[in-house]
């Protein structure tokens, strides 16, 4: 059986580890995988890096798409696309999550009669403002497979009108849905078992271990958005000095453009010199799991780091105003509170001084790449 998987954008290259360590592992003689990168993702510390530290096979085709406008971006995506799909002929082509690199792969694939492998599948943040939600309930619609890591996510896709359905071969019509785990739970753990004592960052950047918070940036709502910047700066510099805490901040390219540009000078000029928010370039995933494990609190508006958060048994703000990981809100271990200063240093107050936490196994059994490779052996060898 020949697949294709499409990577595109960082948390795409992370996911695809875990499938393609499956394959490696278990099913070597039985799926044939190709990787195809669009190259939306490009710096090497967003896409390069991943490869050489987490074992993934370099892309066969890389089509270096680059950076866009949602509508450009995605055409010639499609565009590429098209032609590969038609040169290679894969049995099914596997996409992750909710990008537009996700989106352009299904619309190329689901014209030409290629069966579509939604990893990733059924999440929803009730927000059709988000480009994600509206990638993501397509690539569902047009899906053969459907695998979601949650309860909920499969929920929202049975009132989205799929049915539990045991065919013998599923299609885009009839499509099989299921609820197998996150794979990127499977990484966290495998990763984090490698990883214990390799990172360099700590002694680099003066940290102690469970003595600084790790933050992330770079939602579109929040980096575009100059009010929502300045606002979650704001709150950085209050929580640094007020409160004399450590904030690391791996800052995506998307908001270190955006950040001299939106602040004030007097806002920005104190987050650059403040010793205590340390801001770096983003980071490989094995140091960016060592910062989720040592750290005390994360805050960040990325639909990965949330989870991640939860999987290292740390509190997390939500710097959303919705998300589509509603168990971590529900175990009371994440607070959402959007761009919202006063929010931000409520829910800091009350992660500081709580005490007793509750991180249920949500996630699944660290084997969803397993499942899914066993079920697309039985559709489509
Ligand atoms: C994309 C996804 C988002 C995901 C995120 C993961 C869409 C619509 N959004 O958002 O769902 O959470 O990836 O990180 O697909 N840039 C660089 N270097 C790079 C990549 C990007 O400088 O290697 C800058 C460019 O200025 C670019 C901007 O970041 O215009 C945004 O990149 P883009 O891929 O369009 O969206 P993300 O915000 O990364
Ligand atoms: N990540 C990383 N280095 C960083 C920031 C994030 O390796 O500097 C990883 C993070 O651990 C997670 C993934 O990237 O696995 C999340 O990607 P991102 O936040 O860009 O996108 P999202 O999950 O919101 O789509």
């Amino acid at each position: 059986m020949k697949i294709i998987t499409i990577i595109g954008a960082r948390p795409q290259i992370i996911k695809a580890a875990a499938l393609s360590r499956a394959i490696a592992t278990y099913f070597p003689t039985k799926i044939k995988e190709l990787i195809v990168h669009t190259g939306q993702h490009y710096d090497q510390n967003m896409s390069a890096v991943f490869f050489d530290e987490l074992g993934i096979p370099k892309p066969t085709i890389n089509l270096n798409i680059g950076s866009g406008s949602h509508g450009k971006q995605t055409a010639v995506m499609i565009e590429q696309l098209e032609e590969v799909l038609i040169k290679e002929k894969p049995d099914a082509l596997v996409v992750y999550g909710d990008t537009n690199s996700t989106l352009a792969a299904t619309i190329a694939a689901s014209k030409i009669h290629i069966p579509i492998v939604h990893i990733e599948a059924g999440l929803r943040s009730f927000n059709k403002k988000m480009p994600e939600e509206i990638n993501r309930i397509m690539c569902d619609h047009a899906s053969t497979l459907l695998f979601s890591p949650t309860k909920t996510g499969y929920q929202n896709l049975m009132n989205e009108g799929f049915r539990e359905n045991k065919a013998m071969l599923y299609s885009a019509d009839n499509p099989g849905v299921f609820h197998c785990g996150d794979v990127m739970y499977d990484n966290s753990l495998y990763f984090s078992r490698l990883n214990e004592e390799n990172s360099t960052l700590f002694k680099t950047l003066g940290l102690q271990k469970n003595d600084f918070i790790l933050a992330t940036v770079h939602r579109n709502d929040n980096t575009d958005d100059p009010k929502h910047l300045s606002t979650i700066f704001e709150s950085f510099r209050k929580i640094a000095e007020k409160n004399n805490e450590t904030i690391v901040l791996p800052l995506h390219p998307r908001t270190k453009k955006m950040l001299e540009k939106s602040l004030s000078n007097d806002l920005y000029n104190s987050i650059i010199i403040n010793k205590n928010i340390k801001i770096i370039d983003p980071v490989s995933f094995l140091d960016m799991i060592a910062l989720e494990m040592h750290c005390k609190l994360v805050v960040t508006d990325s639909g990965g780091v949330q989870k991640e958060a939860f999987f290292f048994k740390k509190p997390c703000i939500i710097l959303r105003k919705e998300t589509e990981w509603v168990e971590l809100v529900e175990c009371k271990a994440a607070i959402i509170t959007g761009a919202n200063e006063n929010l931000i240093l409520n829910a800091y107050n009350t992660f500081i001084n709580k005490e007793d936490y509750d991180f249920p196994p949500l996630f699944g059994d660290g084997a969803a790449a397993m499942f899914i490779c066993e079920e697309m052996i039985k559709n489509f060898n």
